[in-house]
């Protein structure tokens, strides 16, 4: 992993102490909550429906188990006892004490983290595969990219006060596990025909109020390039995005409106003036971080384990584990494990301090002392040998970490929504738990399949709901809640903005319609065909039909 140099070192402690006078001036009323406000969000820390909220970069998503530790003892001391993950990769705190922050932010230095740009208009934290280092797939390794990202957007002057936020992903596959076209810029790492090293550069993709597909600006940029591109694309996108209206300030309104080959233009125009200036990577510094995302010592094996197998023979439970829950790794004889943060019935992406250690433990023991945080909010350990697996699905299972359901209808997205956001229409976390429930039983979840199901409160888009297969989205209707459903998003490389089937339900109509586009699939469905499969087939006239009668 990337160990903090001294500049960063200072960089976040600096920011700590500015922040503890900060607070303590509030605290005395020296300053009003208004002064304070755009000081807090600096610091990530947000003002919701109850009390405040602090949400924390996990940067693209990579976790130490020593800082895994610490988001544990932060929630024991200074909250409730629970973190919630979130779609970006990030942790949110629910309950900490205005007075308590600055010493939360204090901890968090020690282990090399912090609130930074965590809100506001400026670069946020930078998302990648989850996977990163790890999966069979990749052509080379995100986390290297994303930390040069990291180091270049952090407190970047130019760009502390865009037109809005700015979010970026990077995937180091072809298959997408980072959502990179739903991100204002996305990322994809390529290797061109000449075997070079390189990424495609998208942008203009985005959720929210105008959801937006992002579009290809450029189909190849070299290593060295990469920085010098991203301020290109960035100056074109400070210079004439839109100022005067909030709804219409982010990137995807500006490529849509330019075309993306006009705003490709000027940004190559851009970057034609300062490619060869001060942001050119130099080899040497692209090598030292490279070196810092080393391989682990992993052990030779020849191919896959035979004991492994064996088990998955003899016991049932763990074999629909490894079905759903266990991908492939580059090494032979290793696994990648992910771990559901959804439990039947419980709330998306929420672990507890218990659970959070007891992940450190087994990062510890059989993970190289690495976690990975996905946007699907859910906890991975990328390095685990075949031979252990079973043994880490036990020690999951007493800690209820073990729940079988990573890509299968129980694995939902959902946003805090009205339990704890100012912004909310209606509640996503009980009809999550519902729908959690109601599809509890893991042999029918394994036999449906593949399915995507997202939850947001409102238009926002947090919970992801454009890109769900089942998309789900909270309305206010004469201050009642009820619910959208849209069918057909994606958010992985065929990315696809899911479309409203029909008038919205109440929450337990909600519930019953969604079993009933599951049973249409299944009644629908061909041969090996996943959920997205079958509905781009058929088209949504059968869903329709069964969820409203034929009109
Ligand atoms: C509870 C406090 C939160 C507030 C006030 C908040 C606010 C917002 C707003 C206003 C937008 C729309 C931005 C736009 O369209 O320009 C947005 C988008 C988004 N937020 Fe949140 N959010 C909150 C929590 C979360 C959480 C918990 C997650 C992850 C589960 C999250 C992830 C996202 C994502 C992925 C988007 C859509 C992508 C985008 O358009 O940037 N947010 N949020
Ligand atoms: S989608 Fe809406 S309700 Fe949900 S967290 Fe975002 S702003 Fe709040």
């Amino acid at each position: 992993m990337y160990a903090y140099d001294a500049i960063d070192r200072e960089l976040v402690e600096t920011r700590v102490a500015e922040f503890r006078e900060q607070v303590a001036r509030r605290v005395s009323g020296e300053l009003t909550e208004e002064q304070f406000r755009p000081l807090r969000l600096m610091n990530g820390l947000y003002l919701q429906l109850h009390a405040y909220m602090l949400r924390v970069a996990v940067p693209y998503g990579v976790l130490s188990s020593a800082q895994m530790r610490k988001l544990a003892h932060i929630a024991r001391r200074y909250d409730r006892g629970y973190g919630h993950f979130t779609t970006r990769q990030n942790i949110q705190y629910n309950w900490p004490k205005l007075e308590e922050t600055p010493d939360i932010l204090a901890e968090l230095a020690e282990v090399e983290m912090h609130a930074i740009q965590t809100s506001g208009n400026c670069i946020r934290n930078t998302t990648a595969d989850q996977f990163a280092g790890a999966a069979a797939d990749e052509v080379d390794d995100p986390r290297i990219w994303s930390e040069i990202i990291r180091q270049w957007s952090t407190f970047h002057p130019e760009f502390s006060f865009l037109p809005r936020k700015f979010k970026i992903a990077v995937t180091g596959a072809q298959k997408d596990r980072a959502a990179i076209k739903v991100h204002d810029i996305g990322i994809v790492i390529v290797r061109n025909d000449a075997g070079e090293l390189g990424f495609q550069m998208w942008a203009g993709g985005g959720q929210g109020r105008t959801p937006m597909i992002a579009k290809l600006i450029r189909g190849f940029v070299a290593e060295r390039d990469l920085l010098s591109y991203l301020e290109a694309m960035l100056r074109v996108y400070n210079r004439h995005g839109r100022r005067d209206n909030k709804y219409k300030a982010r990137i995807k309104i500006l490529v849509h409106e330019l075309g993306a080959d006009e705003y490709a233009r000027q940004v190559e125009a851009e970057w034609a003036r300062i490619r060869e200036g001060v942001l050119s990577l130099p080899q040497a510094e692209i090598d030292r971080i490279r070196a810092a995302f080393d391989e682990p010592p992993f052990e030779r094996f020849e191919g896959d384990s035979r004991a492994f197998h064996g088990k998955r023979f003899e016991d049932r439970g763990f074999q629909r584990w490894v079905r759903s829950n266990v991908k492939p790794h580059k090494k032979p004889g290793y696994a990648i494990a992910n771990i559901s943060l959804k439990p039947v019935g419980g709330i998306p992406g929420d672990a507890t301090a218990d659970q959070m250690d007891a992940v450190a433990d087994f990062a510890d023991r059989w993970s190289f002392g690495e976690v990975r945080v996905a946007h699907e909010q859910n906890l991975v350990l990328p390095h685990v040998r075949q031979d252990d697996l079973y043994g880490l699905w036990l020690a999951l299972g007493a800690v209820d970490l073990d729940t079988p359901n990573i890509g299968l209808l129980g694995d939902i997205i959902a946003c805090p929504g009205l339990d704890y956001c100012s912004l909310a229409n209606a509640r996503s976390i009980p009809l999550s738990q519902a729908l959690s429930e109601r599809f509890g039983d893991l042999d029918r979840l394994h036999d449906i399949g593949e399915i995507s199901l997202n939850i947001s409160g409102c238009i926002n888009a947090c919970g992801h709901h454009h890109v769900g297969n089942i998309g789900i989205l909270g309305v206010d209707k004469k201050g009642e809640e009820f619910y959208q459903i849209t069918l057909g998003g994606r958010a992985d490389e065929d990315a696809a903005v899911g479309r409203i089937v029909g008038r919205a339900f109440d929450a337990h109509e909600t519930v019953d319609a969604v079993e009933t586009i599951v049973e249409t699939y299944v009644a629908q469905r061909r041969d090996g065909e996943r959920f997205i499969d079958t509905l781009e087939r058929t088209g949504p006239a059968p869903f329709k039909e069964a969820l409203y009668g034929a009109d």
